[in-house]
């Protein structure tokens, strides 16, 4: 493999957004349907997850960890940062080898992989074991799903009707909520999953393959981006989280670069770098929402005039009014896991594949 490289799947056929039957062939992993089922994803992967038998007990639970790479991690992130004023005992993500020191018999550590074989993730599942914490594991299979049988950790099957940990975001997102729920840490959950759902349903009616660009906000915005390299803004909580999803889809399923950053931090050194012209090629989609800190409405107007000369296009797009911040954090994934995919699309590029993580994976398989 050394020495080699891995080109981006390439239909090399652009589709044109206003046609669903073109759109339909060329997402050939079916994407498109993936993204519009996710609603119905985060109920069936509340119950799966909150019928599992034995899960540890919430008594004395001092801190949550929740372990998980890529896909599978970015679900307790929207999650966090969903319930982060709700929960009130300290829920922190983790995405590596270790665990936080703090990490004893008072933690309970979801330890998340869609295939349950990603290194990092089975490292701080055993770390965990090893340290004594109060341990759940969520997989399809795989060494997680392996080691929980053996270790008799209580053990999460997420469905394999999915084949992409990315696809798969309402099954593992749904578990963490319904973790949260069953140790008591989290009132109402399935409430909050259902108002998540319905919101869902109703905006995958309105920004589906079959609804022109003129009437379809995410075939518009993905329009508006055309060949231009995504930058994300997110403010502090559901939205840091989200525009960290947009950023990720755009890698994942358009092969493009893309940036995330949050507000009001990147106001304090991010916006010293858009210097004069330097935003030319670049597309600032600045994600808004009703439960954001009333200053933001601020900053991006002044943030804004302030990167006038830089050449930077912007653009906002904001969640409804919801009943749940989860279902503001879950609307604005939504919205941007289907701009990403008709970014993909309009370029002549497979959503579905990721040859290059894929290769990456072999190598360090060995
Ligand atoms: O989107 C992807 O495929 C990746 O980000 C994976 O989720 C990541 O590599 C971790 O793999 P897994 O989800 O199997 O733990």
């Amino acid at each position: 493999m050394a020495g080699t490289s891995v080109r981006a799947a390439s239909s090399n056929r652009v589709v044109s957004l206003e046609d669903p039957a073109a759109l339909g062939s060329a997402d050939r992993g079916g994407m498109l349907e993936l993204i519009a089922g996710l609603g119905g994803q985060l109920l069936r992967g509340f119950d799966i997850a909150a019928s599992t038998p034995a899960l540890p007990s919430g008594e004395g639970v001092r801190a949550v960890v929740l372990s998980g790479m890529g896909g599978s991690g970015i679900g307790g992130d929207l999650v966090r940062a969903a319930f982060g004023s709700a929960v009130t005992t300290p829920v922190v993500v983790s995405k590596g080898y270790d665990l936080p020191g703090f990490c004893d018999h008072d933690t309970l550590v979801v330890a998340t992989s869609f295939s349950g074989n990603t290194e990092e993730t089975v490292a701080a599942y055993r770390r965990a074991v090893a340290t004594g914490c109060r341990v759940i594991t969520v997989s399809t299979g795989g060494e997680l799903a392996a080691l929980s049988e053996a270790d008799g950790t209580p053990h999460i099957p997420v469905p394999s009707d999915v084949t992409l940990p990315r696809a798969a975001l309402g099954y593992l997102g749904a578990a963490v909520v319904a973790i949260l729920g069953a140790v008591g840490l989290l009132a109402e959950a399935r409430s909050h999953v259902e108002a998540a759902a319905h919101a869902l349903d109703r905006l995958a009616a309105r920004v589906g393959a079959g609804e022109p660009v003129g009437s379809n906000e995410a075939k518009a915005v993905a329009a508006w981006i055309g060949d231009r390299v995504p930058v994300v803004w997110g403010s502090l909580g559901v939205a840091e989280a989200a525009a960290m999803r947009w950023k990720t889809q755009f890698n994942e399923n358009a092969k493009t670069p893309a940036f995330a950053s949050a507000l009001p931090e990147l106001d304090h050194n991010e916006i010293e770098g858009w210097s004069e012209g330097s935003g030319e090629g670049f597309a600032v989609i600045a994600l808004r929402h009703e439960g954001e800190h009333p200053r933001v409405a601020a900053r991006v107007e002044a943030t804004r005039e302030l990167l006038a000369g830089s050449g930077l296009s912007f653009r906002e797009v904001r969640a409804g009014e919801e009943a749940s911040p989860l279902a503001t954090a879950f609307s604005l994934v939504m919205l941007g896991d289907f701009v990403s995919t008709y970014v993909a699309l309009a370029r002549g590029v497979d959503p579905s594949p990721i040859p290059v993580l894929s290769a990456l994976k072999d190598r360090l398989r060995g």
